[in-house]
Parts: structure tokens; C-alpha cells; sequence
């Protein structure tokens, strides 16, 4: 008979975890160590000059880590994964490799508030650039493309307005101008979408949110797929041409569907040094071990707020996928059959001031700058998190100034409706 694939609720608590081979503890130790003793000088050698994988110091690689990376390489079907120290480390980690002063990345409109700052203002100080587009105009997306682009960028489920992007249909875009893809799967996680599966180069993570999923840690993760081609052009010489740090060493050539994951460890960590800490990894190992439970929970959840929500008459409008009135509805059941996630944002009819006084009116939701906690979290996008952008910007990304965001946690959904309520009723009296 063959050998039967582990589905995912086994994967989520095995992959990457061995008994430890020192002592035995079947949990994943936290390897609260800097450095690893050298068996030798030659071994010392071969571990400096990438001959041979082991552990050297932890701003490169721990165990812990390494762990932690086998995990979510494998539950997002790439070759190889790294971590990092925050969300959006991981993002400037997945385009240090890619990009070069003069360089641009092409970019969706509806996306974190805090990566369209980052994308329009901090990375134009490595001289690279960001050019946003409206990711349901495929024309517009392949016109933005020029012979200066180096990757494209988009969120699979888009925080906080819940738009989920048509990955197939972007990574045939950037499969014929030959530019990597790149999805921030922060919001669905890979139990509700994998994006390698629908053509996806590289995916990040805020593993901040759902993944460590109880609002304890701060860390990022970027998954390789492995299958990009670095050296069909020239246009990434990071990975194809020969690395004078590594006495001419050529990452495609010498690690092909590895080459990326080398390169961020050896080149992106050991320069940048926005590294994970064991203990933030070990934290983020427990959390995944009940993803895929948690996920079927916050979306059942979800369901039942929006819902309620729909058809109350305070309510303008209600943007969660997960509604069949939701223009993306047919689109979450290809992207993310199982579930929208639990991320969305409603609108008051009395607008601004009932946004402001329902947060303040909140018992049971918590108003802080998080999504996907155990709790359910509420916000006002457009003086928080999307604050930086214009009302333009707030507008496109679903942050608009009449707007509430809820991240839906893992109460009684009766409980949390009951909240929203009395709320609602104070709000909009
Ligand atoms: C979709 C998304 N991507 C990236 C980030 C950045 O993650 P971090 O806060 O871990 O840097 C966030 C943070 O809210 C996010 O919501």
C-alpha cells in the first residue's frame, strides 16, 4: 500500500518537531543559547563557507527556529522557509534578494495600512519603489509591470477589508513577465489558503496573529516554494550570479530550489539581523499545533457576527467574505474553501462619531492594534493602523473613515453579538 500523505491537523503538531536527540523532551526545546560549539577548525570552516548545515549563531540559525521553519514550509507546501523577527522584516527579507536601487514592486491597493507606509515611504530609502494597482484590474496589474519590476505583491484575504485577491489569476501575470509573486498569507494562514498551490513564489507571514494565535509574540516567517527560476533572466544577481561574501558562490547554481532560503539566512539574516528569538518561536511551534482547530472556530464564529450584523439597522454595510452577499463570495470558495478567516470591517450608519463611540462602548472586545488573537479585538482603521495613508488610500484598502474593524475571536459567538449590541445601542442612540 502507499504511503499515506499526513493530512494537516498532523502536520500542524509534527512537522519539524523531533524528540530531541540529547534528551528526549518531546516538546520543541527553546535553545536559549547565542552560539554552537565547533567539533573542530575544520568543521568551523565548513559551516562558514555553506559546505556543510549545522548551527554556527543565532542570528543565523537556532533549532528552535529551525523547527519552527520545517513546520511552516511544510503546512505551506514550499521548499524551505525563515523566520524573522516581525511581519514586515519578513517582507523587506523577501525583497532584499529580489530588488536594487532603481527597482520597483508592483503592489496591491488593498493592503495592511502598515505595509503601504512601508512600501510608499521606507523602502524608497534603498532606492527601491512601490507601485500600487488595483489587483481586480488585470490589465492595469499586467501594464504596471516594466522591465524595472521585481516582484509582485498582494494579500491572499486583505486586511482589514477582507478582499481576497485572485492569486491564479496574478500568478499567471507574473509567470509571463517572469517576476516572482509574493502573498502575504497573514489573515487566511495556510489551514484556509496555500498560495504555492495557486502559483505563488514566495509567501510572508506575520506569524503575530493566527499563527502563534494568542497575541503573546512578534514574529515573521517568508515560505520559498522553491520553483522559481532565478536564473532564466538576469534580473536577480543575488541568486543567479557569483556572491563575492561567499568567494564567488553562485546560491542558484550550488542550492537550486533552496537557493532563496540560503540566501536569507546567509545573506538577509547574518547583514540585516532581524532574527527570531528561540523563545518567540517556541511560543509560535505551540500555537500551531491547534491552527487548524482555532481557524474552523474563528470562521464559524465570524459567520454568525456578520450575519448578525447584515440585517441590523444601524449596520450600512458589512464587508466579509464569507457573506454570500460579499462580491468575493465565489472567489473565498476557491481561494479559502474552508473559511473567509475572521477578520472584517462594518459600517455605521451614523458614520464616524458611532465608529468612535461604539469602541468606547466595548466590554467583551478588546480595542488594541491586533487581529487574530484568541479574544475578539476591535479597531478603528482609519486614525489607527491605515492613520498614515490618505483618505483616498483608507478608501481603496476598506479603512474608510465610517468603518470598524473586528478581529473575531474564539468566544460564544452569542456573547460576542450580545456585546456588539449594547454597543450599538449606546453608539447609535
Ligand atoms: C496582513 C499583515 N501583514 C503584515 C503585518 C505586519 O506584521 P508585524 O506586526 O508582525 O510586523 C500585519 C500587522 O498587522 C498584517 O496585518
Amino acid at each position: 500500500m502507499a504511503e499515506k500523505t499526513p493530512g494537516f491537523d498532523t502536520l500542524q503538531i509534527h512537522a519539524g518537531a523531533r524528540p530531541d536527540p540529547a534528551t528526549g523532551a518531546r516538546q520543541v526545546p527553546i535553545y536559549q543559547t547565542t552560539a554552537f560549539v565547533f567539533r573542530d577548525a575544520d568543521h568551523a570552516a565548513a559551516l562558514f563557507n555553506l559546505q556543510e548545515v549545522g548551527y554556527i549563531y543565532s542570528r543565523l540559525t537556532n533549532p528552535t527556529v529551525a523547527a519552527l521553519q520545517e513546520r511552516m514550509a511544510t503546512l505551506e507546501g514550499g521548499a524551505g522557509a525563515v523566520c524573522c523577527s516581525s511581519g514586515h522584516a519578513a517582507q523587506l527579507m523577501a525583497l532584499f534578494p529580489l530588488m536594487a536601487p532603481g527597482m520597483n514592486v508592483v503592489a496591491s491597493n488593498r493592503l495592511y495600512g502598515g505595509t503601504v507606509t512601508q512600501f510608499s515611504h521606507t523602502i524608497k530609502r534603498f532606492g527601491w519603489s512601490a507601485k500600487f494597482v488595483d489587483f481586480d484590474d488585470l490589465e492595469a496589474v499586467e501594464a504596471a509591470i516594466d522591465d524595472n519590476t521585481r516582484a509582485v505583491f498582494c494579500e491572499s484575504i486583505a486586511n482589514p477589508g477582507g478582499y481576497i485577491t485572485d492569486l491564479d489569476a496574478i500568478a499567471a501575470i507574473s509567470n509571463r513577465a517572469g517576476v516572482p509573486l509574493i502573498v502575504d498569507n497573514t489573515t487566511a494562514t495556510p489551514y484556509l489558503c496555500r498560495p504555492i498551490d495557486h502559483g505563488a513564489t514566495l509567501v510572508v507571514h506575520s506569524m503575530t496573529k493566527y499563527l502563534t494565535g494568542n497575541g503573546t509574540v512578534t514574529g515573521g516567517v517568508i515560505v520559498d516554494s522553491g520553483t522559481f527560476d532565478w536564473s532564466a533572466s538576469d534580473k536577480f544577481p543575488a541568486l543567479s550570479q557569483p556572491e563575492p561574501a561567499y568567494h564567488g558562490l553562485k546560491f542558484h547554481e550550488t542550492f537550486g530550489p533552496l537557493a532563496f532560503t540560503f540566501n536569507a539566512i546567509a545573506i538577509g539574516l547574518r547583514d540585516l539581523g532581524m532574527t527570531l528569538n528561540p523563545q518567540a518561536a517556541h511560543y509560535t511551534l505551540m500555537g500551531i499545533e491547534t491552527l487548524s482547530l482555532r481557524m474552523d472556530r474563528h470562521c464559524a464564529n465570524a459567520v454568525k457576527v456578520a450575519q448578525w450584523l447584515e440585517q441590523d439597522e444601524r449596520v450600512a454595510r458589512v464587508t466579509y467574505a464569507g457573506l454570500p452577499s460579499s462580491p468575493y463570495f465565489d472567489r473565498v470558495s476557491r481561494i479559502c474553501p474552508k473559511g473567509a478567516s475572521s477578520l472584517f470591517t462594518f459600517a455605521l450608519k451614523d458614520g464616524y462619531e458611532a465608529c468612535v463611540k461604539l469602541i468606547d462602548s466595548v466590554n467583551l472586545f478588546s480595542h488594541v492594534a491586533n487581529l487574530g488573537d484568541t479574544r475578539s479585538l476591535i479597531i478603528h482603521s482609519a486614525s489607527t493602523t491605515h492613520r498614515q495613508l490618505t483618505e483616498d488610500q483608507q478608501k481603496a484598502a476598506g479603512a474608510a473613515p465610517d468603518v470598524v474593524r473586528l478581529s473575531i475571536g474564539l468566544e460564544d459567538a452569542d456573547d460576542i453579538i450580545a456585546d456588539l449590541d449594547q454597543a450599538l445601542t449606546k453608539a447609535c442612540a
